[in-house]
């Protein structure tokens, strides 16, 4: 499976704690969030189940015992080191009955059996259905024996009803209390040591009556793991950037969302930030920075998902020996309306530009005046019917990014409301997206994602881009370029008037954020056809092959620039293919250097470095024409007023403009939520 990968490596990076061991296949942990369907009435539940088990990392049949569980994402488990063997998170939802029992069970160990309950019925004191409590599941819960510690339950409700939790099983006994109106545990110091199973039913009620039956109930279950310890040490605190337990962060359709985590620990190193999450969920490696500090990156994007409607993102700090407290947030996925008949998003792959038409008839008493784009310099445009917006995939704001293995480009018309306490005044807020599924991107934009290498690179992808000197994301480099080798004395020969370009830089991208990686490009090729049949050297290891290609410096390790002579490179026809093979390196002492490939013989004394394996990627289909720009603004008119092309000479805007001609089947997105600002 593609899990196995991950779990491994951990299982060999960590060394075993002296004295707790917990039996392979163990539950550390699982909850159930429960939502009403509206349309089931035999199962009128959708239950979204998260569950932390040790490694090796079960198949999810393994868990959900037969059930018609639906995997959420094809994303690897998010896993963790501690406690050892280490843990990984799998969470798959399945439909059930309002009152359910579900039994979890791996192996030969008992089954945890987790309660839930939902009441279909309408409210008295607020005419609806309710909606359940939602309790997030932490990363396994570590504490020091003899030392009193608090671990909160985190708990949220969407009807802002009062949240109360009690204890259905608690192998602590004396040692753990539960106080029930805060939903915080207590431990009191002084248990033995081992592994004690905690199992916390989370209920509400309606704020008006304290007395009421519970509305609804939803289960919590934690193997609490009690360790000897270094005494009762100070345990690692998060600061400043990270953000506070019980933060609410509301995600738009395609919105990505980004959260740093620092955390400090004076007297051991950090061994790792645990993060439990939505499927989907990037964590970044481990920096470890000054002054005692670690700290970690998660972003995650929605996509469409049938995610329960919070999710919680909780992280501790471990060390060999003590845990950070837990702290969780919540991820809102803001519920959108239907949109209007008529309304219609076009992803122009040729033109590189998102075009919206959407009727208005249903947005009263919006300013549509103070309709924006991400970038608000760029026009939108209304008439009593109708608000359009022509824009383009590199400008305007337009953000790119990954959702599993698609491409996105996604973009946000919004109104602008002139005064923040306007009253009666609708907000409009339309998420645009283009996607690309993976199959189809077989071009310039191409992906690869690398499973075996994120825990030391991150998910990094590479993709290849070709740009005029002097233009594109690295103008500033291409324009005066720092070549690695001085140019040759070139010929009248380029002066020459043709309708074929003479240069072209190939721009060599990943997005790989570990500070310390560099990309290495091994061989380039070219040819005239797709399937790269009669092949010529662009590149050899790395190094400019013949006097047709140079190099330029760039002081970015994530991105390398060839300058391409076409004619020396003897290159025929219009249209050309390119294929590089591509890796990224770094080296496991900070004062080394990854090898040069071009000077030679590689150093012996860093055999040590960690180096990736190769990736191929290729190119879509990339013009060699001039186009003029009067051609190209005749044809488009629009296209003339996007920021990020603001080219005044001739012949340079045609290939910059274009990196990303894919050849994809380009999916369309939109969703749409209208904010009504009442009195
Ligand atoms: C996270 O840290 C990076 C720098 O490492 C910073 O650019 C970014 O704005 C931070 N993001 C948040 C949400 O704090
Ligand atoms: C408003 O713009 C839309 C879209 O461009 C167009 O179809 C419609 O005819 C226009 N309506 C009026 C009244 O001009
Ligand atoms: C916004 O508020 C200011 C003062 O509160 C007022 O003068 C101004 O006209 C308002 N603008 C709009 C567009 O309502
Ligand atoms: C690079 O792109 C991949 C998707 O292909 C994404 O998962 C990953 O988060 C990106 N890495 C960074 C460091 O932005
Ligand atoms: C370099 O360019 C010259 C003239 O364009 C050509 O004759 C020669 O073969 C090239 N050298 C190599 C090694 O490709």
């Amino acid at each position: 499976m593609k899990l196995d990968v991950g779990c491994s490596v951990w299982f060999l990076a960590v060394s075993l704690l002296p004295f707790v061991r917990i039996t392979a296949g163990s539950i550390l942990g699982a909850a159930v969030n429960i939502e009403l369907l509206d349309q089931d009435k035999s199962q009128p539940v959708r239950a979204h189940y998260s569950v932390v088990s040790s490694l090796p990392c079960p198949a999810l049949d393994e868990l959900c015992n037969g059930g018609d569980c639906k995997d959420q994402l094809s994303s690897s488990p998010l896993t963790g080191a501690l406690p050892s063997p280490g843990w990984c998170l799998h969470q798959w939802q399945k439909n059930i009955p309002e009152h359910h029992t579900s039994a979890l069970q791996l192996g030969s160990e008992g089954a945890v059996s987790l309660d839930s309950r939902a009441d279909l019925s309408v409210r008295a004191d607020t005419n609806r259905i309710n909606q359940p409590p939602s309790v997030a599941l932490p990363p396994p819960v570590r504490l020091q024996a003899a030392c009193p510690q608090e671990i909160p339950v985190n708990v949220m409700d969407l009807d802002e009803d009062e949240i109360r939790c009690r204890f259905k099983k608690n192998e602590l006994g004396e040692f753990l209390h539960l106080n029930e109106e805060t939903c915080t545990l207590l431990y009191e110091s002084r248990a033995g040591l081992g592994q004690y199973s905690v199992l916390i039913m989370v209920e509400d009620f309606p704020s008006s009556d304290s007395k009421a039956e519970p509305l609804s109930t939803v289960p919590v279950h934690l193997l609490i793991t009690v360790e000897s310890g270094a005494g009762c040490s100070v345990v690692p605190e998060f600061t400043g950037v990270s953000p506070a337990g019980g933060a609410v962060i509301h995600v738009l359709p395609f919105e990505e969302v980004h959260v740093n985590i620092t955390v400090d620990s004076r007297v051991q190193s950090v061994s790792e930030i645990a993060v439990t999450g939505p499927p989907g969920l990037f964590i970044s490696t481990m920096e470890i920075g000054q002054n005692f500090q670690s700290s970690v990156k998660l972003s995650w994007v929605r996509g469409p998902n049938q995610f329960a409607h919070l999710l919680s993102v909780c992280f501790a700090a471990n060390t060999q020996s003590l845990q950070s407290n837990i702290r969780c947030i919540w991820l809102q996925q803001m519920q959108t309306d239907p949109l209007p008949p008529g309304t219609e998003l076009k992803c122009k792959e040729h033109e590189l530009q998102m075009s919206l038409v959407l009727p208005i008839s249903f947005l009263e008493k919006l300013h549509f005046s103070a309709l924006q784009l991400n970038d608000p310099t760029c026009p939108v445009f209304y008439n009593l019917t109708h608000v359009t917006a022509t824009f383009s995939l590199t400008g305007c704001g337009t953000k790119r990014m990954h959702l599993g293995s698609e491409l996105l480009y996604t973009n946000t018309l919004r109104s602008i409301n002139p005064n923040s306490t306007i009253s009666r005044v609708a907000t409009l807020i339309l998420p645009l997206a283009c996607r690309i599924p993976a199959q189809q991107a077989k071009g310039p934009a191409f992906k690869i994602t690398i499973p075996e290498e994120v825990k030391t690179f991150g998910a990094v992808s590479f993709w290849l881009e070709f740009h005029l000197p002097g233009k594109g994301p690295m103008a500033s480099k291409t324009s005066l370029p720092h070549l690695r080798s001085s140019p040759r004395v070139r010929g009248a020969r380029e002066l020459r008037a043709s309708d074929r370009m003479d240069m072209l830089d190939l721009h060599v991208f990943s997005n790989c954020s570990l500070a310390r990686a560099e990309l290495m490009v091994g061989r380039c090729v070219e040819s005239e056809t797709e399937d790269l049949t009669n092949a010529r050297p662009l590149l050899n290891q790395g190094c400019v092959s013949g006097n047709g290609t140079l190099e330029i410096l760039t002081s970015t390790s994530t991105v390398r620039i060839f300058r391409l002579y076409l004619g020396d490179l003897g290159i025929k026809g219009d249209t050309m293919y390119v294929e590089c093979v591509v890796h990224l390196c770094v080296t496991t002492k900070q004062t080394d250097r990854c090898s040069d490939p071009c000077t030679g013989t590689p150093d012996p004394t860093i055999l040590d470095s960690i180096m990736t394996r190769s990736y191929t990627v290729r190119s879509g289909p990339v013009s060699l024409l001039k186009v003029t720009e009067t051609s190209t603004t005749a044809a488009k008119p629009q296209s003339a007023t996007p920021v990020a092309q603001p080219s005044t000479s001739q012949a340079t805007t045609s290939t910059a403009s274009r990196p990303l001609d894919t050849g994809a089947i380009w999916v369309v997105a939109l969703s749409l939520l209208v904010l009504m600002h009442l009195p």
